[in-house]
């Protein structure tokens, strides 16, 4: 199957921060087309060894505690059950599940940085943190907040600003307070045990860059962007108090940096599983092992992990790491914090009965090359277009005139016509490509593959029409009918990997149990073969439950610009240089009444206001009609810079300013006198 001639494979995937529920960004991403490789290697008869748990450190998750005024623990226990199940659910079905909040693990990462540190392997470095004097404690960059420098947003975080995307540095932020007590962040000195990549930079660029050049082009680009960009040491400690307690003496106070714990996780939740026999799947050279990730992980999964595995020593390094791009949901990045997201949890409970629409729309959509959007309406027609109206349309028809002409039994195939064995003839290359395509981590082009024999199927009972053909020829009937079954006999098995519920409920209804090896068989279902009952693979989405899921999704948009609006109502302007009493008493400021409106023609945002000064009636071009209507305008009394020299604007001389109020979300707004005046009230 691959070059190396391997024993076993162990998959694992990221595993998951326990601080919020899985969206369908990570099923595309990670867990579905993992969850393909590891059901296809199974049906080969493969020894697997699949892998996954929760990220339960790190300093998200401690933010989140403080927010709701409960321990990280709880936190974790929360959203380690919830994603448990959402992933039992959808029939991703883990040897282990563990987490990294578990004793094994604590011992396991703590013994594996001992080793580490017993040998020498790492240095370490003194450096200046950000301290709260208040609360006592170092600062992780996300705990400092502050006006953004780039785009002048509040409450931009340490390390990134969530406005305008910007990646920052404590030191960039304007006015930074603790996020912990509010108190502004001193700088103290602290020291953190590092691991120096750069000593591993040839030995990474020789096993990647020269060893692993099968690996996808995203993976094997970002990995020689990093090599070439020159590895810098990297700090495997932290001043926290949520973690693996870094093991050595004088170093009270500090955890292990949760990248160089989550991915020991691995190894602690086979430990768990396997406490015996462990050491097989992680220290033989005969096991293949794959992470499954992300494109924001491969720098820890291709680089850092693979540094410390190397440094260990006896571990096993990634035969591949088929990383993917990112899942947009109807145009926008998904983003927990921002709660824009298809939720697992909520989706099955939603779409009971409607797993695999979902495993199949996420593979047949993945981002494997490039970022990629799920939108709602692509799901339904997916789901209704292809499950229902080809793959399920087939087997119920098959299935339906199986028992209607022949009591449910598997009538025998006469003499073959041209027609029968050229639709036979193409599951043996269907399933070769199949095979081959998950073999090499592509994922949709396999799922096409197992599309196209549906296609096959649905195609030659509709060329052969056997409910015509009943009225002349049972014989005929008979022989149509058999190589039907046959073929729905090939999609229990193609589809295994995709759509499992589905495939299992096919096997049911056809009552085989096939293995690969009867795959593309000419007989894999005998004549005189009892079939079961008939029943839908696939029922339709209707339009109502998109309604209902565009309608939540629009909810969240409606919430985030209205948060985003009043943020931004909130900037305050910083005030202008200091202007002399003089330079004041130089304004003519009055209360004045409009007394007609109307738009200024050809234009979107002026006015022409014919106005009551109470010296005279004047004109006055103003650019407020993206606020005020002219109707809003007439009658309203507002405030007036009276002296401003004349201009001319659009052909219209305009005497004066009206006086309007700005704030941060740009909207206008006259100032009016709290109770009626006389107009030319003077104001100073
Ligand atoms: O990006 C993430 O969601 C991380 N929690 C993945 C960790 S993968 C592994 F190293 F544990
Ligand atoms: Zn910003």
């Amino acid at each position: 199957m691959e070059k190396k001639d391997y024993k076993r494979t162990l998959v694992t995937c990221a595993l998951p921060y326990a601080n919020g529920p899985v969206h369908i960004g990570h099923l595309a991403g990670v867990y579905v087309p993992a969850d393909i490789y590891v059901r296809y290697l199974r049906m080969r008869g493969e020894d697997v060894l699949y892998v996954c748990g929760s990220d339960e450190h790190g300093v998200p998750i401690t933010i989140k505690a403080r927010q709701l005024g409960c321990s990280p623990q709880d936190i974790v226990d929360k959203y380690h059950n919830i994603i448990d199940n959402s992933f039992k659910a959808l029939g991703i079905n883990f040897d282990v599940y563990g987490r990294t909040s578990s004793k094994t693990h604590s011992k396991n990462a703590s013994d594996f940085f001992k080793k580490l540190y017993d040998e020498g392997k790492f240095i370490t470095r003194e450096s200046e943190q950000y301290f709260d004097p208040q609360a006592n404690t170092f600062l992780a960059d996300r705990y400092i907040v502050g006006t953004c420098p780039k785009c002048g947003a509040e409450g931009a975080y340490g390390d990134q600003c969530e406005k305008c995307g910007s990646t920052l540095s404590p030191e960039e932020l304007i006015n930074p307070k603790s996020k912990l007590s509010g108190a502004e962040p001193i700088k103290k000195k602290t020291r953190h045990w590092y691991l120096p990549l750069q000593d591993y930079e040839q030995w990474l660029r020789e096993w990647i860059l020269e060893g692993h050049k099968e690996w996808r082009p995203n993976v094997y680009g970002q990995v020689k962007s990093w090599l070439d960009g020159g590895l810098q040491p990297r700090a495997v400690t932290r001043d926290l108090d949520w973690g693996v307690p870094v093991p050595v003496e004088g170093a009270e106070g500090k955890v292990l940096y949760v990248w160089f714990d989550a991915p020991i996780g691995y190894i602690s939740n086979t430990i768990d599983l396997l406490p015996d026999s462990w050491e097989k799947w992680w220290k033989s050279e005969d096991t293949k092992l794959v992470h499954f990730i992300g494109k924001d992980n491969i720098v820890f999964h291709c680089i850092v992990f693979p540094a410390m595995l190397k440094a260990h020593g006896g571990y096993v390094l990634p035969e591949n790491v088929p990383a993917n791009e990112f899942l947009n949901l109807e145009g926008d990045k998904i983003s927990t914090s921002r709660g824009w997201a298809v939720w697992a949890h909520e989706y099955v409970q939603d779409f009971p009965g409607k797993e695999d629409a979902l495993r199949y729309v996420l593979t047949a959509n993945a981002p494997e090359t490039k970022d990629n959007d799920f939108s709602w309406k692509d799901f339904q027609a997916r789901n209704n277009s292809e499950l229902v109206a080809i793959f399920g349309n087939f087997v119920n028809r098959a299935v339906v005139l199986t028992h209607k002409y022949f009591e449910g039994k598997v009538p025998a195939a006469g003499n073959l016509q041209d027609v029968d064995r050229a639709a036979l003839a193409e599951i043996p290359a269907l399933r070769d490509s199949l095979a081959s395509n998950i073999e090499h981590y592509h994922f949709r082009e396999a799922l096409k593959d197992a599309m196209s024999i549906a296609r096959v199927g649905n195609k030659y009972i509709s060329d052969t029409e056997p409910w015509k053909v009943a009225k002349e020829d049972m014989e005929r009937v008979a022989t149509i009918l058999n190589v039907s079954l046959q073929i729905c006999a090939d999609l229990a098995i193609a589809f295994e990997p995709f759509t499992p519920f589905a495939a299992a409920r096919l096997r049911q209804m056809l009552d085989i149990e096939p293995g690969w090896e009867d795959f593309g068989k000419e007989e894999i279902i005998p004549a005189g073969h009892t079939l079961k009952p008939a029943e839908l693979l696939f029922t339709k989405v209707e339009d109502e439950q998109i309604d209902v899921q565009l309608a939540k999704l629009d909810e969240i948009r409606k919430r985030r610009e209205a948060e985003a609006a009043a943020e931004a109502a909130k900037a305050v302007v910083p005030q202008k240089a200091e202007c002399s009493f003089d330079d004041f008493e130089k304004m003519d400021i009055r209360t004045a009444t409009v007394l007609e409106a109307e738009r200024v023609p050809k234009t979107d945002k002026l006015l022409k206001l014919t106005i009551d000064t109470g010296i005279d009636k004047r004109t006055i071009v103003s650019g407020i009609a993206e606020y005020y209507s002219p109707e809003d305008m007439v009658g309203k009394q507002i405030c007036i810079l009276a002296n401003l020299a004349p201009r001319t604007i659009r052909g219209i001389e305009s005497k004066g300013m009206i006086l309007m109020a700005k704030q941060g979300d740009g909207k206008m707004r006259f100032i009016t006198p709290q109770e009626a005046l006389s107009n030319g009230a003077t104001i100073g």
